[in-house]
């Protein structure tokens, strides 16, 4: 039986990959690995592990070589899916060490213990913020494969510095890789520092909504349900060495997220939006062609935004206790930190 190794497992895109897996009870057995950093939440799980036996978890940190190495062992991992990372740009302005820690270092040893151990498939989920940013009245200009990698951010710039050394793995020690480099999603278990989940909460919380800048930023917003089923694509079919962009082409401004989730929740902009400071180095518009992963392996979007969105916030109404113990703690010293007089 193929023995998956899902790095990350325990955060908002991992969780909803394993979730995925074993709701179309995959023949596969998941070793659901993650340091439960203050993105990870085994609540995410928790269901899962109650009912699937050819799952398991395990607490740990890709920067631990012996860990790994012992995991490896014991669970007979023949497959990797990368997804662990520190992921949220803001927090790499404020401080950018842990990015590179997790998301370079971690990716090197990750990949080392990967390769001594003879590998049959390892699949570094990476980001479309590795392109860096494109030109705004141009939109026939996207993010190709074959687009330079000009990262911006100490996040995006450390997710590139990741990409590049799955890459040399391939072409240096033939380990079979696969990268693919995804647009913003979202959808169930996104942690609520990130632009969609942030607004719910905050208007189901009585709070207002901070816009950064003009509010104009584009981002191509895919379901996260979709993204995990490229990812599953793109492991079964994809070919070593191969980058595969994935994509919603559902180019979107920050302006009109905010007035849909207004729309949604019956909240009106005049007393529930708040114009902030922008972001440093804010990367004006994202858009992916994804015709390679289309043409070459067949998959595009099920979910149309209009709807999932609709999913998405009702998820979160009916998840009430998971975001607000999520919001607690930690999250409210970052909270100040970033938001707090700018
Ligand atoms: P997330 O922050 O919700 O989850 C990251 C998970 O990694 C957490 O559970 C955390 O505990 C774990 N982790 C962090 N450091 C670790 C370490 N050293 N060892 C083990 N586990 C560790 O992030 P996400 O949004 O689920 O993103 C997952 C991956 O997908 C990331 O690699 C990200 O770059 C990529 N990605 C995200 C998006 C997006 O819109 N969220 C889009 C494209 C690509
Ligand atoms: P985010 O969800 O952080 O994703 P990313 O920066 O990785 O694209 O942000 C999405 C967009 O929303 C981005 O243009 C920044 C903007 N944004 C706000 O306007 N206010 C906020 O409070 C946050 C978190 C993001």
């Amino acid at each position: 039986m193929r023995s998956i190794l899902v790095t990350g497992a325990a955060g908002f895109i991992g969780s909803n990959f394993v979730r995925m897996l074993v709701n179309r009870a995959e023949p596969v057995k998941l070793v659901a690995f993650d340091k439960l950093t203050y993105a990870g939440n085994l609540a995410n799980l928790d269901d899962l592990l109650k009912k699937d036996k050819h799952l398991v978890f395990v607490k740990g940190d890709i920067c631990d070589q012996s860990t790994l190495e012992r995991v490896w062992d014991e669970h007979g991992i023949t497959e990797v899916v990368h997804f662990a990372a520190e992921s949220h740009v803001d927090r790499s302005i404020i401080s950018s060490g842990p990015f590179i820690h997790t998301n370079v270092v971690g990716t090197q040893v990750l990949l080392d213990v990967a390769r001594a151990k003879k590998v049959d498939k390892f699949l570094q989920v990476s980001t479309d913020e590795v392109y860096g940013t494109l030109p705004y009245d141009q939109k026939e200009v996207m993010f190709t494969e074959t687009t330079p990698l000009e990262p911006n951010s100490p996040y995006s710039a450390s997710k590139a510095a990741g990409d590049c050394l799955v890459r040399s793995y391939f072409h240096t020690h033939h380990m079979p890789v696969l990268t693919t480099r995804c647009s913003n999603n979202y959808g169930p278990y996104h942690f609520p520092e990130k632009l969609i989940p942030l607004f719910v909460t905050n208007l189901m919380e009585g709070k207002k909504v901070p816009l950064y800048g003009d509010g104009l930023n584009i981002r191509d917003w895919l379901y996260v349900e979709d993204h995990c089923d490229a990812i599953w694509t793109v492991l079964n079919k994809g070919r070593f060495g191969e980058v595969y962009n994935i994509g919603g082409n559902n180019e979107i401004t920050n302006r009109v997220i905010t007035e849909t989730i207004l729309r949604e929740m019956n909240c009106p902009w005049d007393q529930h939006v708040t114009y902030v400071q922008d972001r440093a180095g804010h990367d004006r518009r994202y858009a992916i062609d994804a015709s390679k992963i289309k043409n070459e392996l067949g998959w595009t979007p099920k979910h149309r935004f209009e709807t999932a969105i609709k999913t998405t916030i009702q998820w979160y109404r009916d998840h009430e206790a998971w975001w607000r113990n999520v919001k607690s703690g930690e999250y409210l010293k970052y909270y100040e930190t970033q938001y707090v007089n700018r």
